[in-house]
């Protein structure tokens, strides 16, 4: 396991110990969040979660789950989401967040902002100054709508990129079945106010930056060989 694999993996272990029984727990995307799922997996095997439901942020966190045992639900099916744990792309000082890299945010969105108490994990290369610093700010649109959108967003200053998909020709298509508008934001300065233009183009479910939803970030970190878990 590489250095970065490790981080998550502590990162991960310390969130899974701040689920109880009886939870509704919203199960993040991503590969840190996937460790988190195998951990909460080993405690329901050991018996220590009764009672816990999970509301899934994507298909990948789906499949995960039902590989490890743990009882799903969906959100209509919920009155509430006590604890919600998910990876990102990148973390502010203000806690603020860009996501989307696994092209799942318009349903973490849904998840994180209805749980109770988010909680973020992460390795340090995460931690930037400025949203949008070390990549752009994914934005899922309708297919039938994404050359006026790509249009609008290069009006607002962005330079729009169809994200194309790895293993089949043409673009990735998210578990929605929309695409996504990577977009870049070279002087990105108040991520709350974009995030709301963005959303107000016609044709747009959601963009990936998550503004005021987190409320603690766990950091993995590496000092001399040792593995240590900071909490923002
Ligand atoms: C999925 O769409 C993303 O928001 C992920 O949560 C994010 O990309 C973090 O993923 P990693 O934990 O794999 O870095």
């Amino acid at each position: 396991m590489d250095l970065q694999d490790e981080l998550k993996k502590h990162v991960a272990a310390k969130a899974a110990d701040m689920v109880q029984p009886n939870m509704v727990l919203g199960l993040g995307s991503g590969s840190t969040a996937a460790f988190f799922v195998a951990d909460v997996g080993r405690r329901v095997a050991a018996g220590e979660l009764p009672g816990l439901q999970c509301v899934p942020t994507s298909f990948q966190a789906s499949v995960l789950a039902n590989r490890n045992s743990l009882a799903l639900t969906t959100l209509n099916e919920v009155d509430r989401i006590d604890l919600a744990v998910d990876g990102a792309d990148e973390v502010d000082p203000k806690l603020n967040l860009t996501k989307g890299g696994g092209g799942c945010h318009t349903e973490e969105k849904l998840v994180d902002a209805r749980a109770d108490k988010l909680v973020i994990v992460v390795d340090s290369s995460k931690l930037v100054e400025r949203l949008g610093q070390k990549m752009p700010i994914p934005v899922e649109v309708l297919p039938l709508a994404y050359r006026q959108v790509e249009q609008k967003l290069t009006d607002m200053g962005g330079k729009p990129e169809l994200r194309m998909a790895k293993a089949k020709a043409g673009p990735l298509i998210t578990d929605q079945g929309n695409f996504i508008l990577d977009t870049d934001f070279e002087h990105l300065s108040n991520p709350g106010q974009l995030e709301e233009q963005i959303n107000n183009i016609p044709g747009v479910l959601d963009n990936g930056l998550f503004v005021g939803l987190a409320d603690k970030v766990l950091v993995g970190e590496e000092e001399n060989g040792k593995f240590h878990v900071r909490e923002l």
